[in-house]
């Protein structure tokens, strides 16, 4: 049994993935925004009560991420998953620029990762080959066509790069990171028109931590087992 924290765990991605694990017998601990109001989680954990416990989790407020770090007081972290998310504003090409809101989108895609994965480092340590992994998008690699949501597109692929520096930084402590594209799954964010349900996406996630390792550290893997160009 592992002790997954999962970043955003309120709906969406991130609500499947607790529910996946929970359901394969891990321990997770889903943090969101506001835990009274997630009814979607509340429905998960009274399935689940031994196993899935619920912290406030503001991802881009250094007292949210003190204060959590702090709760989890002496115990053993495995995994981390960086879930949490934004799209970005609403004009966001390169000839149509709110940079206000660009600079948001940074605040929750790419520097929030590193800040709670620093923040959780010792609760990592004491966890058994430690793994951390940024759910991503394809949209973020340096290969992937298309200009459009430029603040989206270059968060991502700015916390990708963020995450290989950080596997290299931990890489003689044994902690594995790594970065994963979810698919086009049907979210708030992906739309009803998207490929994948979530429990799709969460169940090819839980793959990729199962399957990662130092040995491929740092990776950029695909919800469906396959890995992706940087
Ligand atoms: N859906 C897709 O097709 C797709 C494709 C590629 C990558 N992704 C990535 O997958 C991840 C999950 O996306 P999703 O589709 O599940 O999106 P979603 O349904 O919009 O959910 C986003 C989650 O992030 C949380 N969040 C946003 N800002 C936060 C903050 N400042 N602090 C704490 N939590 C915050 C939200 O909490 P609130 O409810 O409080 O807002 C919500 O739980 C994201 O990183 C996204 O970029 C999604």
């Amino acid at each position: 049994m592992a002790t997954i924290l999962i970043t955003g765990a309120n709906r969406g991605i991130g609500l499947a993935l607790v529910e996946c694990f929970a359901a394969r017998g891990d321990r997770v601990i889903a943090t969101a925004r506001d835990p009274s109001t997630v009814e979607g989680l509340a429905a998960v954990v009274s399935r689940f009560p031994d196993l899935v416990e619920v912290h406030a989790l503001e991802v881009t407020d250094p007292v949210s991420i003190a204060a959590l770090a702090a709760r989890l007081d002496d115990r053993p972290l495995d995994v981390l998953i960086n879930n949490a998310g934004v799209i970005g504003p609403q004009r966001q090409s390169s000839l149509d620029m709110d940079f206000a809101g660009w600079l948001d989108t940074f605040r929750v895609n790419t520097l929030a990762p590193l800040a709670v994965a620093q923040a959780l480092l010792p609760a990592l340590r004491r966890g058994d080959h430690a793994k951390i992994l940024t759910v991503s998008t394809a949209m973020g690699s340096m290969a992937a066509k298309g200009s459009d949501r430029v603040a989206y597109r270059s968060s991502k692929a700015a916390v990708n790069k963020v995450m290989q520096c950080l596997a290299t930084d931990l890489r003689g402590e044994g902690i594995a990171v790594a970065v994963c594209h979810p698919g086009w799954v049907k979210t708030e964010m992906g739309g009803d028109g998207a490929e994948l349900t979530p429990e799709m996406s969460a169940t090819g996630i839980t793959r990729i931590v199962d399957r990662m390792s130092i040995g491929h550290s740092p990776a950029f893997h695909v919800w469906d087992g396959t890995t992706m160009q940087w």
